[in-house]
């Protein structure tokens, strides 16, 4: 096994890149490049098992195995079938291509992918003393893209995106991505033994990544990748992160608590979080957003309240804007993070946010709305 370092790259939702390049650094990967949707890193095997099991924000991890221009399809064959992709895939390995083209000379995708897949068979036949490929091994998932010209070829470690993290026992009905929830955590002062309160949790999915993040859970920890296939990934190495990211985790401090009118929603957010290891972290009750009170200091509100597009109507979303408003004016200490898609919700909420992110849930585009309260006396920020 080599252990020389290669391109990586962490694909991450827009909005979110500086908080995995943080992520990152975090694990000791310091020197990360950032562009829109991708962080770049180099690192050798460990890092992806590493970066698989930790990485709460990102959606996947690709090795990439080179970048290039082309701007016909003699350059885009020669290229891909230059490089070395009998370094990663054995002679039976199974590598579907999928590809994209924005703004580029070769915009057809359908000839894009056949080329590439038949410049890696060239390669590959050659290589291995092959008369064909059986693809009966692993799965080495390739994808082409083109930008501007610009050529990126990847494969695949994750398998499922990073957001399965393998704790829902099923949907609710509008759930938000575990790492769009975990990126929401990240952007807000909310640390570990701090207040916490999503009072409209549906299936849980904002408090049970705030107790992963808080008590420093791998959120990939339960569940497998496509990169554990793959004979360059020996099972040691994924031992070896699983053990470490076993020995980071830390003890409960205090109850998080949630809260939301729908009483199968309640049970399904509890049954999820004793799946995801963490059910006697929070504290779910069947509550309405206004019958909150006595709350202690300097907590942080973080939820993504209904937007009225994908559950209810309008009408009863900005109902639901206007007494969240009243439950915050009572709560004078906190820190209010706010995420939907409505255009109007600082009008209705009732005060102009002190910062305003766009994220996208899957495809939905959203605003996290940032209000930030007094600085908790005792804790470090
Ligand atoms: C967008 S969903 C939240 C989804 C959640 N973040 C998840 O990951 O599953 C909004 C939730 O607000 C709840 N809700 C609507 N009106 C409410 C109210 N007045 N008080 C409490 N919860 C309410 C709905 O039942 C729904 O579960």
């Amino acid at each position: 096994m080599s252990t020389e370092s290669f391109q990586l790259a962490a694909v991450t939702a827009f909005g979110l890149e500086a908080v995995v390049a943080r992520e990152l650094k975090q694990l000791g990967y310091e020197n990360t490049t950032v562009e829109d949707g991708r962080v770049w890193f180099k690192a050798d095997e460990l890092a992806i098992c590493r970066t698989n099991i930790n990485l709460r924000s990102a959606e996947r991890v690709s090795v990439v195995p080179a970048r290039f221009e082309a701007v016909d399809f003699g350059i885009l064959f020669d290229s891909v079938r230059a490089i070395a992709w009998e370094d990663w895939l054995p002679k039976d390995a199974k590598f579907p291509v999928a590809g994209r083209s924005v703004r580029s000379q070769l915009h057809s995708t359908p000839d894009i992918q056949r080329l590439v897949k038949k410049a890696i068979v060239e390669r590959l036949k050659a290589a291995y003393g092959l008369t064909w490929c059986d693809e009966t091994g692993p799965e080495y998932a390739i994808e082409v893209s083109l930008v501007d010209d610009l050529v990126t070829l990847s494969i695949d470690t994750s398998g499922d995106g990073l957001h399965k993290r393998g704790y829902r026992v099923k949907s609710g009905a509008a759930p938000l991505r575990e790492t769009l929830a975990a990126g929401m955590l990240q952007l807000s002062y909310w640390r570990h033994g701090r207040p916490f309160l999503d009072p409209f949790c549906g299936s849980g999915t904002i408090a049970i990544e705030a107790a992963l993040l808080g008590r420093k859970m791998a959120p990939g920890y339960r569940r497998h990748f496509a990169a554990e296939h793959w004979y360059r990934v020996p099972q040691l190495l994924w031992d070896e992160a699983r053990e470490e990211a076993r020995a980071a985790v830390v003890p409960s401090d205090g109850k998080l608590l949630a809260g939301d009118l729908d009483a199968g929603a309640i049970s399904l957010a509890g049954r999820n979080a004793i799946s995801a290891g963490v059910g006697s972290d929070i504290d779910f009750v069947v509550r309405n957003v206004t019958e909150w009170k006595d709350l202690p200091s300097y907590g942080c509100l973080v939820s993504n309240p209904p937007y009225g597009e994908r559950l209810g109507t309008i009408d009863e979303a900005e109902e639901t804007y206007y007494r969240l408003g009243d439950l915050c004016q009572s709560l004078d200490t906190w820190s209010f993070y706010l995420l939907t898609a409505h255009p109007e919700f600082e009008a209705i909420f009732g005060w102009s946010a002190d910062r305003r992110r766009k994220l996208y849930n899957a495809k939905l585009a959203c605003t996290l709305f940032q209000y930030f309260g007094p600085k908790p006396p005792r804790i470090e920020e």
